[in-house]
């Protein structure tokens, strides 16, 4: 590959960004490169009955998106796909509220998160890492996803949300049934090709939420009995408009946490490596001072493998975007990913660059529903190449195995080899 360079392929700049099976070769850049300079508020069509989506591809559209609340509500559904009153009303979370809701439910857990906060985790995830990678790294030929990725956020996160490490393993697979529904490696009920209508209240419209919801449930009445000092006693106890949640938005908000901080960073750090593995010379450099320069290199990693693709808003108003007309109950799609590669934000942006400072990349997103776990993803991707590469003097990956997902960019399996 030559040097530098991101992506040796960026697709077939006419692949239709909707379908799951486009991102099996990986995120079609080519496509949304065409997007951002012919047409960067974009009407696409779902399918012959004249359902479509605006997609905003420029960074700068994707931030007016996102901080105008008023203008562009979460609260109709924040995935491309269309649900009814119903749906919406048994599977909304903190991410389908607008202000001034929001902000009540967002105080619950801000305080476990806060960059401050969060500090405070590092010499124990850093344990992990080590512990992690002391038994896996022996065996020479791996798949790193299964044996490393997928072991550490989720463990992270158990500890501090308060369930029992042990359980790590089941609240993954549920995690990749839910978050992969479109993926027939995890679920026999995928969402673009099987009836799903008996699941459509649930989460994901996937039947694993009904398992996650159990385990819910069980650990709610627990620490009911026996109160912790921890983010689910905190939910539990909490009355942000004078009442308690009800079961169901216990529910919801725990499927929440334990989805979006497993199912986002683990794929991080599987791109991560395969950018290291193709830019040895940037990782020679970074290993003369690998504290000094893991900041800047976790912030590229996160541009660059942008794994939360996009997220949905709706247009309350008659309005305009880059002078394009919207119309009030429009679906507008903001392409994080898209944002992250455009030439307004970076000159360069399809070359990896570890030192790049600054680096405004948009990969949490913007505006009231800003990632949550930003400071713990950070920590985690940071912490997990320093231990990596203070043990590897070298490495080679193989061909990623890649999510069928338009969502998530994520990669399920990823042959390593420690040299
Ligand atoms: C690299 C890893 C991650 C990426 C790329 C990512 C991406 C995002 C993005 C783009 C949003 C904004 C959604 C919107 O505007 O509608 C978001 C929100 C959120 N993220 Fe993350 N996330 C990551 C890690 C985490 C972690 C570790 C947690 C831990 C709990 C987490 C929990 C959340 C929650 C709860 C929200 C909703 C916040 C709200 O609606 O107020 N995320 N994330």
């Amino acid at each position: 590959m030559a040097r530098n360079v991101l992506h040796a392929d960026l697709g077939d700049p006419n692949a239709d960004i909707t379908s799951h099976d486009t991102y099996l070769s990986g995120f079609p850049h080519a496509a949304f490169k065409r997007f951002r300079e012919e047409s960067p508020v974009a009407w696409v069509e779902e399918g012959d009955d004249g359902a479509g989506f605006w997609a905003i591809t420029k960074h700068a559209d994707v931030i007016e998106v996102s901080r105008d609340y008023k203008r562009f509500t979460a609260a109709r559904g924040i995935r491309i796909e269309e649900m009814a009153d119903d749906e919406l009303d048994a599977r909304r979370t903190l991410m389908e509220f607008d202000p001034p809701d929001h902000t009540r439910l967002r105080r619950l857990v801000q305080p476990g998160f806060t960059p401050k906060v969060v500090t405070t985790y590092e010499a124990a995830f850093r344990r992990l890492v080590g512990l992690v990678l002391d038994e896996v790294l022996p065996l020479g030929d791996f798949d790193f996803v299964t044996e490393i990725a997928r072991e550490l956020p989720i463990r992270m996160l158990c500890r501090l949300v308060g369930v029992p490490e042990e359980d790590s393993s089941k609240l993954v697979t549920w995690g990749d049934q839910m978050i992969s529904n479109a993926d027939p490696e995890y679920t026999p009920v995928i969402i673009d090709k099987v009836d799903s209508d008996e699941y459509r209240l649930l989460p994901f419209r996937s039947p694993a939420a009904l398992e996650i919801f159990r385990y819910a449930e069980e650990i709610a009445l627990q620490r009911r009995q026996y109160p912790k000092d921890d983010i689910i006693t905190t939910l539990l106890t909490a009355e942000p408009d004078g009442k308690p949640l009800t079961d169901l938005e216990f529910k919801n908000f725990f499927t929440l946490m334990m989805v979006a901080g497993n199912e986002t960073t683990r794929h991080t750090i599987s791109h991560g490596l395969i950018y290291l593995h193709n830019h040895p010379d940037q990782v020679a450099e970074w290993r003369r001072d690998l504290e000094a320069g893991s900041e800047a290199a976790t912030e590229e990693i996160l541009r660059a493998s942008s794994v939360t693709m996009h997220f949905r808003r709706t247009a309350t108003e008659d309005t305009e975007i880059r002078g394009v007309p919207i119309t009030a109950g429009d679906k507008v799609v903001v392409w994080y990913t898209s944002a992250n590669y455009d030439t307004d934000l970076l000159d360069d942006p399809f070359t990896l660059n570890l030192k790049r400072d600054p680096n405004p990349h948009i990969t949490f997103g913007t505006g009231r529903h800003v990632c949550l776990g930003a400071a713990l993803a950070r920590l985690e991707v940071r912490v997990f190449f320093e231990e990596f590469l203070s043990r590897v003097a070298d490495f080679k990956v193989g061909e990623p195995d890649r999510l069928r997902s338009n969502f998530i960019s994520g990669i399920k399996h990823l042959p390593v080899k420690i040299l």
